[in-house]
């Protein structure tokens, strides 16, 4: 018999907003500032929801009703909602294990966890616990061999859906990080040091859980990092930029699905397509790029519209809850992910954060089906107002 997770919500937290105001008060100023912020003037961040919130949706009282069901079917697996937890680096430095603690309620929940390069579990543990369901996204290493390296392991720890990314060929100017000179492990600087202590509990189980790595990058990288020096890293051991003569190789070696994560308008759509891709991530980077960029939601429209028929169009950057999965769904989603609401959940929760946000965001959608009689996700779009 099919198991289903029971869904169980703390009641003092009912939205992302709580979420994310418990995990301000909960972490040190330079890991939630890390989390929580933009590019440079945020502009960026800013529209990707409030733009989102501009799609409006039909409801139908009167019509037939034999209940709603959030079960989507993507690349040949039935998921129980359609929405996954989008790619996060350096995701142990807001909250110890935190990779671990949101795979593991991915793999409950039945939805997809997506895990970055550079966070701080390993493709190998990362499919432990999933049973091998975890996605795993590429950053676009400069070296062949290291890049044959990385997708040989992700094969062998029988990931489904490898996601490359094309929407870093810079590194986002997020003056935050460059202010709190963020860096991993964390400088003890005296500021440094007076944000921890303020945040007991997160200095507790940094302490218990040692200090956070870049576990998949391990056999490749020096030890102890800070940014300036990460930084020169990055840019030498992967070339963000990507081309159609860097992505025919990996289409050559990756037999499974294979995703392009950052496209943001329809000549990226048409390459991907005509490269052979699968499937496409309409996003912005959650707003941490191109701080004069459009909101997602935009390309998405249009995209899903043009493309949608020939290849896998799924959106993230700016949701915050089940009206927001509902509005990009209608708008021709047939995905969304989320980068922020589910490390908001693990900074405010903890090891319960995961499960807290994925049952929120069930309970949210379920009810907005419900509510506008949309039985089958497939039918969201029936319900835009345009
Ligand atoms: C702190 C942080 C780190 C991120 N790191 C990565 C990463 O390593 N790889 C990646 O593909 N995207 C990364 N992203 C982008 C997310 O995958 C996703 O596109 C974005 O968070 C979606 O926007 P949202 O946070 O508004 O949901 C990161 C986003 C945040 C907030």
């Amino acid at each position: 018999m099919e198991k289903k997770k029971e869904i169980k919500i703390n009641s003092k937290y009912p939205s992302v907003v709580d979420l994310r105001n418990k995990a301000q008060k909960r972490i040190p100023k330079f890991a939630f500032e890390y989390l929580d912020g933009g590019c440079n003037e945020d502009v960026n961040l800013h529209k990707n929801t409030a733009e989102i919130r501009d799609i409006e949706l039909l409801p139908y009282y009167l019509s037939k009703h034999t209940g709603s069901s959030m079960k989507t079917e993507l690349f040949g697996y039935v998921y129980d909602a359609p929405f996954g937890i989008a790619p996060v680096g350096l995701q142990g430095l807001m909250w110890p294990n935190a990779p671990e603690i949101l795979a593991k309620s991915a793999f409950e929940h039945n939805i997809p966890f997506i895990l970055s390069t550079v966070t701080t579990s390993s493709i190998e543990r990362i499919s432990e616990i999933t049973e091998g369901r975890a996605w795993f996204q590429l950053y676009h290493p400069t070296e062949d061999a290291v890049r044959d390296d990385i997708i040989k392991r992700a094969e062998a720890a029988e990931c489904p859906v490898l996601v490359i990314l094309c929407d870093v060929p810079t590194f986002g100017f997020r003056p935050r990080d460059v202010r709190n000179g963020l860096a991993m492990p964390p400088k003890m600087s005296v500021k440094n040091i007076l944000q921890i202590m303020g945040k007991p509990n997160w200095a507790m189980q940094t302490l218990i859980h040692g200090q956070p790595n870049f576990e998949t990058l391990k056999p490749y990288m020096p030890k102890g990092l800070d940014l300036a020096q990460l930084g020169k890293f990055m840019d030498k051991t992967f070339s963000g930029r990507l081309n159609e003569e860097k992505i025919k190789p990996i289409r050559d070696m990756w037999k499974g699905k294979l995703v392009i994560k950052g496209v943001a308008n329809e000549a990226d759509a048409e390459s991907a397509i005509k490269l052979g891709l699968d499937g496409i991530i309409v996003s912005n980077h959650g707003g941490r790029q191109l701080d004069a960029g459009e909101s997602t939601i935009k390309p998405l429209t249009r995209i899903a519209a043009k493309y949608g028929d020939q290849i896998k169009v799924m959106m993230d950057s700016g949701l915050r809850g089940g009206p927001d999965i509902a509005r990009t769904m209608a708008s021709g989603a047939e995905f969304t992910f989320m980068g922020r609401s589910f490390m908001y959940g693990v900074a405010a929760l903890g090891a319960k954060g995961g499960d807290h946000t994925i049952s929120l965001l069930k309970t949210e959608l379920q009810q907005v089906m419900e509510q506008i009689c949309c039985e089958e996700v497939k039918d969201f779009p029936k319900h835009l107002i345009s």
